[in-house]
Formats: structure tokens, C-alpha cells, sequence
């Protein structure tokens, strides 16, 4: 096992042209496209915490993902690529996105690259049942709520892991406005955003807490390169237990807000897509 961190990720990534030209990472002329460069180092922060949690597997196992909110699913390739050629091992992929296009594109990168372990699907999270046991759920920058479809999925399918870097977070920056003990920093628009962003993925995590999942927060790039950074990390460590989600409900009632990951739960009375706003 040669790759270990983020930089030698990278390094791998701009020196395999069989990889990263059906991605369409380089010009015609052999040079990384500029604008892609941020794309490349978010994938490559998160691969390399997906690669610790790929060291926990048994070494003969078929790890299963599932990457929610797909777009061309460049997580999905890279990693297939660096765990087949550095790790010896073959991993399977379900790929689920609302833009058919993408999906399309998906499956053209696919057959580019020969890979047969992959699964592409046009739809929302939340209504994919994959027909394999999923081990881990991967989302980056799902927009919104669709991290929430990410999360509430994971749980209900029992993933071991679900590792989720959230995109915009919209829902609660008109929510948290008034009647909450915090409204003498969230009058300001500014610190409203950025506290909304906090709320949100603090809501998100106990949440997974009180789903039985061990939570970690940490950053995949730095910030200065985007600030939709944070990795959500969650590690299946007991079973679901409704009294846990304390935590989740007092944060909620605290703000006055209507955060909805519970509601996945329920029965859903309508089947809107969302907009994708980011
Ligand atoms: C900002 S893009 C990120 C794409 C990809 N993960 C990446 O990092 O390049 C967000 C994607 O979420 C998809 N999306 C939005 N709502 C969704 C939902 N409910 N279920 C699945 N995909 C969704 C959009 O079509 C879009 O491709």
C-alpha cells in the first residue's frame, strides 16, 4: 500500500493520465485545467479519509458504497482506481443522481474506463434501494437537503459509515432570524449564514448520534480553498434508539427551528424534486 495521504493522492492523480483524462481533469495539451483543480483536492481530502476507513475492512471483502448525489461521480472513479491498483482490492459502487445527464455521463466514464463494479441510477437518494449491503455513504456537496437524503439513507440502510461533506445548507438561514437566545448574533445576514452553516451540521451529527453512529467532524482541504470543507464522519457503533436523538430535539427546540431529517422517517405524502440551488 503505497498511497497514504491527500498530497500523495494528488501526486497520483496528475501523473495517471488513465484515469484522469476520461475525467476530463486535462487539457488537450497535457495540463490540468484550472478550474478543476479545486474539485481534484476536495476528492483527494476525502479519499484519503475514506481510505482509513478502508484499512478497517477484512482484506478479501467487497466494500460496497453508495454515492449519494453522484454528478459525474469523480469520488467514485478515483477511488475505485486507487483502491483496485494500490490496495489490490475491487470495491463496488452505486452511483444515485437526480440530473439524468450526469447519469449518462456516468455511464459513458464507465465503459471509457472498463470498469464493471459500478451501478449508475437516475433519482432521488431517498427512493434508491440499492440490492447489495451497503457498507459506506458517500456524499460531496450534495446540495441542501439532499445531504440529508445522504445521511437519513445511510441510516436506514445500515451503513457502517457514512462520510458526508455538505454543500450549501439553506434550509435554516431564514429559520434562525428570531425567537432564539442567539438572536444578538444572528440579526447580523453575515453571521446568520455562517451560523446556520454551524447549526445545520451540528443538528445533522447529533442526529447521527442518536442514530447509535460515533461522530467526528474534521476538514478535508483547507478552508482558504473552499469553505464546504467539513467531512461529517459517522461510524456505526450501536442500534437505533429513539431516546438518543435528545440531543437533536432539544438543538431544534433551542432555535425554534424545523430541521427535517426526522421527517425521512416518515411516511412521505408527496415526491418533489429539489432544486438544486448551489
Ligand atoms: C454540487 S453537485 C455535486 C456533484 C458531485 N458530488 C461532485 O462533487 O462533483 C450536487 C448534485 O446533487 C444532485 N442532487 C440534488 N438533489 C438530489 C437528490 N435529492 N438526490 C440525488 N441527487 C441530488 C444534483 O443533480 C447535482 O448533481
Amino acid at each position: 500500500m503505497k498511497i497514504t495521504n491527500k498530497t500523495e493522492i494528488l501526486n497520483l492523480l496528475e501523473q495517471e493520465d488513465d484515469i484522469i483524462n476520461p475525467l476530463g481533469f486535462k487539457h488537450n495539451n497535457g495540463l490540468l485545467k484550472k478550474d478543476m483543480n479545486k474539485k481534484i483536492n476536495e476528492i483527494a481530502g476525502f479519499c484519503e479519509q475514506i481510505l482509513k476507513v478502508v484499512r478497517k475492512f477484512d482484506k478479501d471483502k467487497e466494500i460496497v458504497f453508495l454515492e449519494c448525489s453522484c454528478g459525474k461521480s469523480y469520488l467514485s472513479f478515483v477511488l475505485s482506481y486507487i483502491l483496485e491498483r494500490e490496495f489490490n482490492t475491487t470495491p463496488f459502487f452505486f452511483g444515485v443522481d437526480t440530473n439524468k445527464e450526469l447519469i449518462e455521463r456516468c455511464e459513458e466514464i464507465r465503459s471509457v474506463l472498463g470498469y464493471k463494479n459500478m451501478t449508475f441510477k437516475h433519482g432521488r437518494t431517498i427512493d434508491f434501494t440499492p440490492d447489495k449491503k451497503v457498507d459506506v455513504v458517500i456524499a460531496l456537496h450534495a446540495c441542501n437537503t439532499a445531504t440529508d437524503e445522504a445521511i437519513a439513507k445511510g441510516i436506514k440502510i445500515g451503513a457502517k459509515y457514512i462520510m458526508i461533506v455538505p454543500c450549501c445548507h439553506g434550509q435554516l438561514r431564514s429559520q434562525i432570524k428570531s425567537h432564539h437566545p442567539l438572536t444578538n448574533v444572528t440579526q447580523f445576514g453575515l453571521l446568520r449564514y455562517k451560523f446556520a452553516d454551524i447549526l445545520t451540521d451540528a443538528l445533522r451529527s447529533q442526529f447521527l448520534l442518536g442514530n447509535g453512529y460515533y461522530v467526528e467532524l474534521l476538514e478535508i482541504v483547507s478552508p482558504k480553498l473552499t469553505p464546504k470543507n467539513i467531512l461529517i464522519s459517522a461510524r456505526k457503533i450501536k442500534g437505533r434508539n429513539k431516546r438518543n436523538l435528545e440531543g437533536y430535539y432539544e438543538l431544534g427546540s433551542m432555535f425554534n427551528t424545523n430541521f427535517g431529517l426526522q421527517e425521512f422517517f416518515q411516511e412521505r405524502s408527496s415526491n418533489d424534486t429539489l432544486v438544486c440551488t448551489c
